[in-house]
């Protein structure tokens, strides 16, 4: 059983050190997520304090996923666009689950989730970007996003290779 869960500024601080296990497991199975081998732990925890900072603010939306048990196996964020005129606008961001789960559907229930949630605040134009050829592809694709693009030699791989990235939209209706 898989139960999501939009965090409330409360809820975030509390879960932070398994978000913080969460981004270090899929960076050790080299997804491209920000960062690279090796990373900096104080790093990652700063930035799910910034993630926290952002929740309270209203500036992000939280989602994350946990099995029966309480074990927290993934998550994804919305940032809505703070301009005027992009208010119908967000960006999807770091969706992940932990790599022993990941091809169990958890991640088509999280992007599920993502869009049900933003369609509910109003955003109906979704963005987001991927590593090319990687499974964030094949997982956005099924979902329904459009591709327009591919910037080659965009983002170094936690193996310090330097990949392409995908840009992908979607409008709800
Ligand atoms: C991208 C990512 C979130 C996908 O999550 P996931 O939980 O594996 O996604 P799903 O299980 O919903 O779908 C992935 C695949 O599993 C398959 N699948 C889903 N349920 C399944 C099941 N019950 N049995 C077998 N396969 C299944 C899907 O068909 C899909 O197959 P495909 O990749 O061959 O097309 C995950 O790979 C991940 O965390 N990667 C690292 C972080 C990352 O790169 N994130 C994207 C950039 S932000």
């Amino acid at each position: 059983m898989i139960v999501l869960e939009w965090l409330t500024p409360d809820a975030v601080d509390n879960t932070l050190p398994e978000l913080a296990s969460l981004l270090i497991d899929a960076v050790e199975s080299g997804a491209s997520i920000g960062y690279t081998l090796p990373y900096n732990p104080a790093d990652i925890e700063s930035y799910w304090q910034g993630v926290a900072t952002a929740v309270r603010a209203g500036h992000k939306w939280l989602v994350i996923a946990r099995l029966g048990d309480g074990t927290l196996v993934g998550t994804a964020q919305i940032e809505p666009a703070g301009k005027a005129n992009g208010r119908h606008r967000a960006e999807v961001q770091k969706v992940i689950v932990t790599s022993r789960l990941r091809k169990h559907g958890i991640g088509t229930k999280l992007m599920h989730a993502v869009e049900d949630f933003a369609r509910t605040q109003g955003r109906t134009l979704l963005l987001l970007d991927t590593r090319a050829n990687d499974a964030g592809e094949r997982l956005y694709t099924a979902c329904g996003w459009t591709k327009f693009g591919v910037v080659p030699e965009y983002a170094y791989s936690p193996d310090g290779s330097i990949e392409g990235t995908a840009f992908y939209y979607k409008h709800l209706t």
